[in-house]
């Protein structure tokens, strides 16, 4: 099974926003991962609403959208405007989980749970079954092009078995430091769907990296 691409446009040039959003429209990638910061659960502010509501209106494709934000459920009603697939939330910015999870499902979103490179798989026991993906970070969040942390291999495949041993149909995706080499072991592991920003927008050619990418 070919992986799940999702270039994120937080490695796209800002100045010509609408030129990355229209070679992603064109590229192989199933989804478009947005980065939503907010200067407090990670070290770095990316951007907000009403730049994406000009993605969304630009992109062809369903965004899968990561909030690196502390109290995310306020951003709910925000989200759906924008017409998500997915709503990532950090299992680190969530007390009550659970809730939030059944609010964004209650919302018509896709409900993922994304976890930070020190937080361990098997704290995603309680929840596995309600979740529609988990997003395991293989970097610390906040920023593009950092270096792909090792031991998120091994996360992979231990919630792998997590998922088969619960009979969850929930899927994989990582983010960070992910290109051609990360990217093979990944789904090697069990990964179902790779994040890319600096391998697809620091490329020659983006659209071929994408493609590339899918031939994992
Ligand atoms: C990091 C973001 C990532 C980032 C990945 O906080 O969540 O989505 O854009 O960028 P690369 O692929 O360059 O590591
Ligand atoms: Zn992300």
């Amino acid at each position: 099974m070919k992986p799940i691409i999702a270039p994120s446009i937080l490695s796209a040039d800002f100045g010509y926003l609408a030129r990355d959003i229209e070679m992603i429209n064109r590229s192989e990638a199933e989804w478009v991962h947005i980065d939503i910061m907010d200067g407090v659960f990670v070290p770095n502010i990316s951007f907000g609403f009403p730049v994406l509501k000009y993605v969304a209106k630009l992109t062809n494709k369903p965004l899968d959208v990561h909030l690196m934000i502390v109290n995310p459920e306020k951003f709910i009603p925000e989200v759906k405007a924008l017409g998500a697939h997915t709503m990532n939330v950090h299992y680190e910015a969530c007390p009550h989980l659970h809730r939030v999870i059944q609010q964004i499902r209650e919302a018509g979103m896709q409900p993922a749970v994304t976890i930070n490179p020190a937080t361990p798989v098997a704290l995603l026991q309680d929840i596995i079954q309600d979740v529609y993906m988990v997003l395991i970070m293989s970097v610390n969040p906040g920023f593009g092009g950092q270096k792909f942390i090792e031991h998120s291999v091994e996360k992979v495949r231990e919630l792998k078995s997590l998922i088969e041993r619960t009979g969850s149909k929930a899927l994989i995706e990582v983010d960070g430091g992910v290109n051609l080499e990360t990217g093979a072991r990944l789904v090697e592991a069990g990964a179902d769907a790779l994040v890319a920003g600096n391998a697809v927008f620091g490329a020659p050619d983006p659209e071929q990296m994408i493609r590339k990418l899918h031939e994992i």
